[in-house]
């Protein structure tokens, strides 16, 4: 495996370390143990960091090569910024993304990190490690020769004086990370190797680590009546899949969490087909279901005290000559009948069966939908925001915390009369799509009619789930988003 990446902690670097690696306020110098380490290079600190422009603001750095009165062969010092700065868990992931590719810059391989700082709890320590490890990923499975971008192998010891409970920590922070990665892995995978068979059978290896998997085929979800997913998908020569998992973690009658996924795996629009442009990016039209998929994995390895089950409906939206088209008109296993007037509003056909099936058998105490739905959420809140529908204050601001604490984001939206009487149909239940205006809006509309009461809420990904600009935690296309907010969510209001 390319990119490999071993963490340890520690009280005193390794014999073998190679890059030696200290932290420097903002206008300030080493102090404590990172002025021990820069006192036996006998080198004037301030003469230094004048002459290659440090202040110790974040990004900022000082690469020292051979080093005299060392035995690594580098020590870089890197600035921390102003104390204060780090305040929110994700500042640290970041300051661990920015060392990982500064790391990866020098081509270090055996590494050592002093740190010794005031306010370094385990966690923070866990967030720094979790940063690297996320900034470390690289999707160059398919490329057969590869660009130049750092060393195969590394190992990074973080070095502190108490390192008690820090192994649990970093477990429980790195099963977040697993979670993220296996999100962004399926994003990242190109639709003709991953397809609802193939994305089912990923999913279905969760059962190693203790999630009960349940796999429909399209007979299954015909007995059940999911009319709606089944329209989506049968213009597709591969058949759809709805994936069930379950992960109990808590007592047998607590109700679970249900988390449920738009699994398109890759979306033409079929028959109102798509524009050529960027039509590639369809491919990742399956990152709500990528996020509910890591977000179990995340639980599973955590060993989560809680009930969750996570739904995703997986399906692939074809122009073809057996498609669904536009006037069809289909009927979901609620029984609502609904006017198709555009193939390419197909996510919210998928989440319909699935939002109703969840609730039907799960009887959830609260169902969150994760879905690429609207090129409108992309165009209202760009790559930083995802954009959040739900009517319960509560579980309105427990999300909003939840994306303030880990970085990622979420904006909350509006329901409304008005917004309803877009998808009024003229010869059906409702419609598919109420057109241009407020495109992200009348499509949670359009779910709600199929979370039948359940406290709900729904997450718009489209702008979050791929195509940002790379970050100090990720330089990869997709992103892995949800996986962690959710789970942050689920820790701080659903554990006990
Ligand atoms: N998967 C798309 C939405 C999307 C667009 C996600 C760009 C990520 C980036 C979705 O299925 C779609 O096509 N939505 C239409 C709905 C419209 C036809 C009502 C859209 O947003 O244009
Ligand atoms: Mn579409
Ligand atoms: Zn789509």
């Amino acid at each position: 495996m390319s990119h490999e990446l071993f963490l340890a902690f520690s009280k005193l670097p390794p014999a073998e370390t190679a890059t030696l690696v200290i932290y420097v306020a903002q206008d300030g110098a080493p102090e404590g143990e990172a002025k021990a380490v820069w006192e036996k290079t006998g080198q004037d600190f301030a003469k230094i960091a004048k002459s290659v422009g440090f202040t110790g603001k974040p990004g900022h750095m000082i690469d020292l090569v051979a080093p005299s009165g060392l035995a690594c062969e580098r020590l870089i010092v890197l600035g921390r910024g102003k104390d204060g700065a780090l305040d929110k868990p994700s500042a640290w992931a970041d300051r661990g993304g920015s060392l990982m590719a500064k790391l990866e810059a020098t081509h270090a391989r055996a590494v050592a990190v002093i740190l010794d700082e005031p306010g370094l709890d385990p966690r923070r320590v866990a967030e720094l490690a979790a940063g690297a490890r996320l900034r470390r990923y690289r999707f160059d499975k398919y490329r057969t020769s590869r660009p130049e971008n750092g060393p195969e192998q590394m190992s990074v010891t973080f070095c502190l004086k108490d390192v008690a409970g820090l192994d649990v920590a970093v477990a429980d922070r790195m099963a977040v990370v697993e979670g993220t990665l296996m999100a962004r892995t399926l994003v990242n995978e190109p639709a003709n190797v991953l397809g609802p068979v193939e994305f089912a059978g990923i999913a279905n290896r969760l059962s190693d680590i203790g999630v009960t998997v349940e796999i429909l085929t399209p007979d299954d979800m015909a007995d059940r009546g999911m009319g709606a997913l089944l329209a989506v998908a049968q213009g597709s020569e591969r058949p759809a899949r709805l994936v069930v998992m379950q992960w109990h973690g808590a007592g047998r009658d607590d109700a679970p969490l249900a988390f449920i996924g738009k699994g398109v795996v890759f979306d033409t629009g079929g028959v109102s087909i798509k524009p050529a442009a960027n039509m590639e990016e369809m491919k990742g039209d399956m990152g709500g279901a990528a996020a509910v998929t890591g977000l179990m994995k995340t639980l599973a390895l955590r060993k989560a005290k809680v009930n969750a089950v996570g739904v995703i409906g997986l399906v692939e939206n074809m122009a073809d000559g057996r498609s669904y088209r536009p006037g069809d008109i289909v009927t979901a296993m609620s029984g609502k009948t609904i006017e198709i007037v555009n193939t390419d509003a197909e996510g919210r056909l998928v989440l319909a069966d699935a939002l109703w099936y969840t609730q039907d058998r799960f009887r959830p105490r609260l169902m969150i939908d994760l879905a690429t739905l609207t090129g409108a959420a992309l165009v209202a809140l760009g790559h930083d925001n995802a954009a959040l529908f739900c009517e319960d204050d509560a579980i309105t601001n427990a999300l909003l915390a939840a994306g303030h604490e880990t970085g990622e984001g979420l904006w909350r939206m509006p329901f409304g009369p008005g917004y309803e009487k877009l998808i009024e149909s003229r010869f059906a239940d409702i419609k598919n799509s109420g057109g241009r205006k407020a495109g992200s809006i009348t499509a949670a509309h359009f779910l709600r009619h199929f979370a039948n009461g359940v406290p709900w809420a729904h997450i718009d990904i489209a702008g979050t789930a791929f195509g940002a600009s790379p970050s100090e935690t990720n330089t990869s296309w997709a992103t892995g988003y949800g996986v962690a907010v959710l789970d942050r969510f689920i820790r701080d209001h659903h554990e006990r």
